[in-house]
């Protein structure tokens, strides 16, 4: 595997975890080290269409694909990539670095690919809901050089359930990284005019109570 060196991220990890700690949520243009972020995008060209798959809403049990709700196509990450892994590796420093400084017991991360075509679209919706998955962190990082404003696709995040206007409309643009907490923010992703190419990851807890239900995937 190419080592990647990645550059110190203390400070961003420092504000990444005073926003979380303030508002619950920051949006950071630029935010990996770019070396990085080109590793990824080089990636995500040469993987062909055939190792995405729809993605599903509900659990693998009761896997239900819905075109209503979402409309991207997702490949999950693992470490026996060594491009993926070295995003993974990447999320992982964020991982101890935030638990350093928050105590939120960050246990593990999983994440996958997402590629919306050209008009697709993911309705609100929340990521996690409380005390019923293990997922407490959301992470979105864009891979799409050359956005234009105008081209839809924005990331929309909302205050709280009964909010009707968005707090933030977030351009999908290469680089830049969101990180949210799972429970708090409904979002949506509105309908893209182009392809658009996202990495979307959760942050999640060792929660062994009984009676938990496994996130979708
Ligand atoms: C998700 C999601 C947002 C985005 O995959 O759960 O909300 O901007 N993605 O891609
Ligand atoms: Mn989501």
């Amino acid at each position: 595997m190419n080592a990647i060196v990645l550059p110190d991220s203390t400070l961003l990890f420092d504000r990444i975890a005073d926003d979380l700690a303030t508002t619950g949520y920051c949006i950071y243009p630029r935010a990996l080290p770019a070396s990085l972020t080109d590793r990824m995008y080089q990636y995500l060209q040469e993987l062909e269409q055939e190792e995405f798959r729809r993605a599903g809403i509900g659990r693998d049990q009761e896997h239900q694909l819905n075109r209503q709700v979402r409309g991207d196509q997702i490949r999950w990450l693992s470490r026996a990539c060594p491009e993926e892994a070295a995003y993974l590796a990447w999320m992982e420093a964020l991982r101890t670095g935030i638990n350093r400084r928050l105590m939120m017991g960050l246990f593990d991360y999983e994440c996958h690919f997402s590629r919306y075509p050209q008009g697709a679209f993911y309705r609100r919706h929340l990521d996690a809901f409380q005390g019923r998955t293990n997922r407490v962190l959301s992470t979105v990082c864009y891979l799409n050089p050359d956005w234009q404003a105008g081209s839809g696709g924005e990331l929309l995040i909302y205050a709280d359930e009964q909010a009707r206007t968005p707090i933030e409309r977030v351009e999908p643009c290469y680089g830049t990284l969101v990180v949210f907490l799972s429970d708090r923010f409904p979002h949506e992703v509105l309908p893209a005019r182009r392809q658009r190419l996202s990495l979307a990851g959760w942050y999640r807890v060792n929660n062994s109570l009984g009676g938990i239900v496994d996130p979708p995937r």
